[in-house]
């Protein structure tokens, strides 16, 4: 049996370091090994991740029966996600639920979406005061966490929506620091930090959340209304082949995934975006240029579509990719990966932090340069922020519409300055990464 290389480390180093310095380990481990290699990331199942595209396209094409992408290996997601949501579920189960959100997260729906993206965006810069710096992140977390939950509500600024709003922000920085990870992967180390758990408020948190969710499901139980168009509405209207509709339950846990997989990757990505932006003048002026060259009130759909914004997009999630991995693949077959093979039960993560650092695809891969996505065309297996296949991401078009509306509209309406001139790098933030410090920026006008 010819298995993929992998670190002669103990195990539980090499599950440290990839909870503590994931993108450092796998730089090392990229350079050491090449396209493939094992690395113990999780205690329960020998894992391996490539970054190399054929054996990407292999893992990610679909279900089949040599691979699998089952839900159950999703299960750092319950605590918060709960046991119904689509990222828990198995095959035709999982199908079933993914057919039912995706309506309202493509196609025409994003048109109605701009309005509340713009709106959002203008309320929450009005907000920043001239000269005084605030740090980006923090302000483009507030602004995703604002439209996801108008998307899945459409309760704008009412009070049930801001304390859910409050609760929910609480919830997602408890659980953003590697400590509260490496408290989930090993229960004891939560025992042993006690108070000093950055998750220890989460079972409180998350019951003011529930409490929320419930009491708007039971509400529009009460008084169905047919006009309504978020997604919950849509969500609650589902029925399946036996004309069975979602329980509480199930609307709870698919609410819960969605808001939270919903806007702290996108918040990140934006916050990237902008530092990368406003550290270059050069690429500053060149997406000025074109965002102007459409002159008053352009349509969405135009901003959506323009080339130079969408290589500054592409670029910002290829040099950081918020998610460092896909979800596992599950070995069902013996197969062979790059020429080394795998049994079955073995896990295969994509490694989309190592797929989008490879030199041969990337020359110079430190280095933020939109231009690489004018100048090629970069396949499915080749550039993956969203991963693929089977558990592609869901929200996709959502986050990119996202992303491409708000930077316009952020370029367009004020002045804005970089403080923090040092360089920032990423680090891990809970299950995704982000930058490692704060990015501080300053309002001109
Ligand atoms: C820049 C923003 C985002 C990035 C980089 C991102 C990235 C990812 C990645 C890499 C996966 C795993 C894919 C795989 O294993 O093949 C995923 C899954 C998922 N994402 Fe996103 N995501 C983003 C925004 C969103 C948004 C806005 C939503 C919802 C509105 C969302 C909801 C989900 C869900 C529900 C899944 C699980 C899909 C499944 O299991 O079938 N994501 N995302």
């Amino acid at each position: 049996m010819h298995l993929p290389p992998s670190p002669r480390t103990p195990g539980a180093i090499q599950l440290l370091r990839w909870i503590f310095t994931p993108m450092s380990y796998m730089d090392e481990c990229a350079s050491a090994y090449g396209d493939i290699y094992g690395l113990n990331i999780r205690p329960d199942y020998p894992s391996v991740l490539t970054s190399n595209p054929n054996a990407l396209q292999t893992i990610l094409t679909s279900d089949t029966k040599e691979l699998s992408s089952p839900g159950e290996l999703n299960g750092i997601f319950i605590p918060i996600s709960g046991t119904q949501s689509l990222i828990t579920a198995s095959g035709k189960q999982h199908q079933r639920k993914r057919q039912l959100v995706m309506p309202a997260l493509h196609g025409e729906r994003m048109r109605a979406y701009a309005n509340i993206i713009n709106q959002v965006t203008d309320e929450v810069i009005s907000t920043l005061q001239i000269g005084v710096s605030f740090s980006i992140r923090n302000v483009t977390q507030t602004i995703t966490l604002k439209i996801i939950m108008q998307a899945v509500f459409g309760l704008y600024n009412s009070p049930r929506a801001i304390e859910l709003e409050r609760v929910l922000s609480y919830i997602l920085e408890s659980t953003s620091s590697p400590l509260s990870l490496a408290a989930g992967v090993f229960p004891i180390l939560g025992k042993v930090l006690g108070k000093l758990n950055p998750a220890r408020d989460f079972e409180t948190l998350l019951q003011q959340a529930d409490k929320i969710i419930y009491e708007e499901i039971q509400e529009r139980r009460n008084n169905p209304d047919s006009e309504r168009v978020d997604i919950l509405s849509l969500l609650m209207s589902a029925r399946d082949e036996d004309g069975q509709g979602m329980t509480n339950v199930e609307l709870r846990d698919e609410l819960m995934t969605l808001l939270t997989a919903g806007h702290e990757t996108t918040a990140t990505a934006l916050a990237w975006a902008v530092y990368f932006i406003y550290k270059d003048e050069t690429i500053k002026t060149k997406l000025l240029n074109e965002l102007n060259s459409l002159g008053k009130n352009p349509d969405s759909n135009t901003i959506f579509k323009l080339p130079y914004l969408t290589a500054v997009c592409n670029e910002t999630l290829r040099i950081y990719p918020v998610a460092l991995t896909t979800f596992p693949r599950q070995v069902e077959k013996p197969i062979s990966l790059c020429g080394y093979d795998l049994e079955p039960g073995t896990l295969v993560y994509g490694s989309i932090y190592d797929t989008h650092r490879r030199q041969d695809l990337y020359p110079n891969p430190e280095q933020f340069k939109p231009e690489r996505f004018l100048e090629r065309q970069y396949s499915a297996y080749e550039f993956l922020p969203f991963g693929g296949g089977a558990r592609r991401c869901i929200g996709l078009a959502f986050a990119q519409f996202e992303m491409k509306l708000v930077l316009a509209r952020i370029l367009t309406s004020v002045q804005l300055e970089l403080v923090t001139k040092t360089k920032v790098n990423a680090k891990r933030r809970g299950l995704v990464s982000a930058p490692d410090r704060p990015i501080y920026m300053s309002r001109l006008n």
